[in-house]
């Protein structure tokens, strides 16, 4: 099968694997219909993920088709349409059965990080019984793709951990897919303002379109100035962190009003200063989280009855064996206007 391939730091590469096949009983084998590029990938193609392994298939986000089921598999079968979870759980262990399925003790985030991700014409999925959900017959493939990773990530590690309230004032720092994620889960409470800052100015013209009441342009450098003047110098009740880069770890220290709280969601290769001659005083909270993708039967829901429009996040489409120029045309974000690419794959049987 077609399987895009990490050779190390800045290398990867299109390249023919063996199909998946089933390991343990819990396992699925998943014929993937569509996947995606997240920013995490980039960051492992810089080289910030260190336990990816050269020869890793990469992708932790798709919906399928499931070819094969392992013995001990009750609530899938073959032919069943599905969403992959970026996060495998076993649904058993100790941190599972808190809900924090980030960190199952044999699971986690691993799909195209420690096991083969999908990427690929086909994966194998662990746990599939409690790490795929059932896509209904009637609705399309497209907004399930972005219910893998992004929309979790950024209503649970933004908007759950901000505890974005009515009435709040938020402001997003990055307006990639994930930021833009967290403005459209972040209107379901209703907050008074929603500020989003990126160096994009398409990415913060789209944000527009997505409800941000205001947007910054952080590349002038007096984003923390631009911000304070929005609120009347207060500064922001909810903080959030999408970009993953030092710079805008400390902004966001700086916009938070007292009582606020900072809530990361950037993957963070290199360590960032933390400001308590600033925050000692500012009861503030800071949060941290890796996606557990515990909303995902939630947010599956509102893509149903109409309220989330996922899709809208999805800028250009690919077949697999162009997943290459995929890549490109997603790291460049900017000069494409990309947000969300789609790779198809059509062949597959
Ligand atoms: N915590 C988790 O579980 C989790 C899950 C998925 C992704 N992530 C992380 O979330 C982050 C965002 O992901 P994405 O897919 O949206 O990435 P992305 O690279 O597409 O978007 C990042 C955005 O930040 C902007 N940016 C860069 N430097 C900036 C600066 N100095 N000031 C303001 N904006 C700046 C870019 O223009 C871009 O729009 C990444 O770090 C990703 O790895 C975390
Ligand atoms: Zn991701
Ligand atoms: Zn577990």
């Amino acid at each position: 099968m077609k399987a895009l391939v990490y050779r190390g730091p800045g290398r990867r590469e299109l390249a023919e694997r063996p199909r998946p096949t089933i390991q343990y009983p819990t396992d699925a084998v998943v014929r993937i219909v569509k996947t995606t590029i997240c920013g995490t990938d980039l960051h492992i193609l810089k080289g910030d993920v260190p336990t990816v392994a050269p020869e890793r298939i990469l992708g932790h986000e798709g919906v399928g088709v499931v070819e094969e089921t392992g013995e001990a598999v009750t609530a899938f079968k073959s032919g069943d349409r599905v969403l992959i979870s970026c996060i495998s759980s076993c649904g058993k262990c100790v941190n599972c059965r808190r809900g924090m399925y980030s960190h199952c003790a044999q699971g986690g985030w691993i799909l195209g990080n420690t096991i083969d991700g999908t990427q690929a014409e086909y994966v194998r999925i662990p746990f599939a019984d409690t790490s795929l959900y059932q896509i209904p017959d009637a609705l399309p493939d497209d907004p399930f793709v972005m219910l893998s990773d992004i929309f979790p990530t950024g209503y649970e590690c933004g908007v759950l951990n901000g505890k974005v309230a009515p009435g709040s004032t938020v402001a997003i720092v990055g307006a990639g897919p994930i930021g833009l994620a967290t403005l459209l889960t972040a209107q379901f409470y209703s907050p008074a303002e929603i500020i989003l800052v990126d160096l994009d100015e398409n990415r913060l013209k789209v944000a527009k379109q997505f409800g941000a009441t205001r947007v910054v342009n952080s590349s002038s450098g007096k984003a923390v100035e631009a911000v304070l003047q929005l609120t009347g110098g207060r500064g922001v009740d909810v903080a959030i962190e999408a970009v993953g880069i030092p710079a805008t770890f400390e902004l966001c220290q700086f916009i938070v009003a007292a009582g606020g709280v900072i809530a990361n969601i950037g993957v963070h290769g290199k360590s960032a200063e933390l400001h308590l001659e600033r925050l000692w005083a500012q009861n503030i909270t800071l949060t941290t989280r890796l996606v557990d993708t515990v909303t995902t039967p939630l947010l599956m829901k509102t893509v149903e009855s109409g309220r989330l429009p996922a899709a809208q996040l999805i800028t250009h489409r690919f077949q697999i064996d162009d997943i290459m120029k995929a890549y490109d045309t997603f790291a460049e974000a900017s000069k494409n206007r990309t947000l969300k690419v789609i790779i198809e794959n059509s062949g597959g049987r």
